[in-house]
């Protein structure tokens, strides 16, 4: 089946399966590897990226599910050479251990401050819920958006 969609701004025709999962299309067919597949079962974020301005699990959703809707990837936010507010939040407070979380992160924190700029601690940490980081790093990557949001206890 032929599908059009856009990702970071780029109209893309792909000859594919319907039911295959965004993220497979993502990091397959359009080579943005900055999405990871952790569980595949909706249970970890490792995926997550911007989708309509949501945050979704890219390793459930069916690639003919997002019609027009845009998708956003890290690969979308900013470069290693101009990273985004938010991707430098990151390196500053050094959120990443082993690093495989952290493009979900990103995307998950990127959707909540374009909706809410300077959301206060409970938000943050209400909104980040559904994205685990084995390593423990939950503290700096909290710290990470605190700042990027422009907060006080960063
Ligand atoms: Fe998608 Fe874990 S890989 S939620
Ligand atoms: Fe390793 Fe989060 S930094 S899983």
């Amino acid at each position: 089946m032929t599908i059009t969609l856009t990702v970071n701004d780029a109209r893309h025709t792909l000859d594919v399966d319907p039911a295959t999962p965004l993220l497979y299309v993502l990091r397959n067919q359009l080579r943005l590897d900055g999405a990871k597949f952790g569980c595949g079962l909706g249970q970890c974020g490792a995926c997550t990226v911007n989708v309509g301005g949501e945050a979704v699990f890219s390793c459930l959703l069916p690639v003919a599910a997002i019609g027009e809707r845009p998708v956003r990837t890290l690969e979308g936010l900013g470069s290693a050479q101009h990273p985004s507010r938010l991707q430098q939040a990151f390196i500053d407070k050094q959120a990443a251990q082993c690093g495989y979380c952290i493009a979900g992160m990103i995307m998950r924190a990127q959707t909540l401050l374009e909706r809410s700029p300077h959301p206060d601690e409970a938000t943050i940490r209400r909104h980040m819920e559904p994205n685990l980081c084995r390593c423990g790093t939950h503290m700096r990557i909290l710290a990470a958006i605190r700042e990027a949001a422009g907060g006080a206890n960063s």
